[in-house]
């Protein structure tokens, strides 16, 4: 399925529709050249979630984590910087079957083999400044009742 939204507002409006469909246990895989809106995306999530602290990029740290509704707690990771997953790889593959985390990644080439099978992919393709394609692929049962929400 591909969405287009013609500016930001509505990229927001796109990642609260989104938001309101997660119940835990989700990951959300974005794709895009650097600039495409996946952090802004992520932002527009956070918020809708009820994340209390703006989101911010975590290239410099990998991941953040912000607590939100229902006891769930939202991580970003954003794997830009890093060249070796190595050791984070046991981590991660905890975090994504953790049922009461949604999990959002920015940059997931380098731990592809650790993604779970079943998640949400969205690439962001931006045609224009302000417009934006967003390309939804769901790869399992649960990400795919999500898309047909959307
Ligand atoms: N429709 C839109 N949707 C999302 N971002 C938009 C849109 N129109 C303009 N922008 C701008 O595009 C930029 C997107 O930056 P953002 O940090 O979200 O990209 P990114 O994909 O996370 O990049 P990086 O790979 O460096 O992390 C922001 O400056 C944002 O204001
Ligand atoms: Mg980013």
């Amino acid at each position: 399925m591909i969405i287009e939204v013609n500016n930001i507002l509505e990229m927001n409006a796109f990642g609260k529709r989104l938001a309101k469909l997660l119940h835990g246990g989700e990951v959300i895989e974005l794709v895009g050249d650097v600039g495409s809106g996946k952090t802004t995306l992520t932002k527009a999530i956070a918020l809708e979630l009820g994340a209390q602290e703006e989101v911010q990029s975590p290239s410099f740290t990998i991941s953040r984590i912000y607590p939100v509704r229902d006891g769930l707690r939202l991580v970003h990771y954003d794997f830009y910087r890093l060249h070796d997953a190595g050791i984070m790889k046991q981590e991660l593959d905890e975090v994504f079957r953790d049922q009461t985390t949604i999990t959002v990644v920015e940059w997931g080439d380098i731990v592809s083999d650790v993604l779970p099978p079943d998640r949400l992919t969205l690439t962001i393709v931006p045609p224009s400044e302000v417009t934006r394609r967003i390309i939804v692929e769901a790869s399992g049962p649960k990400s795919r009742k999500i898309e047909k929400a959307l």
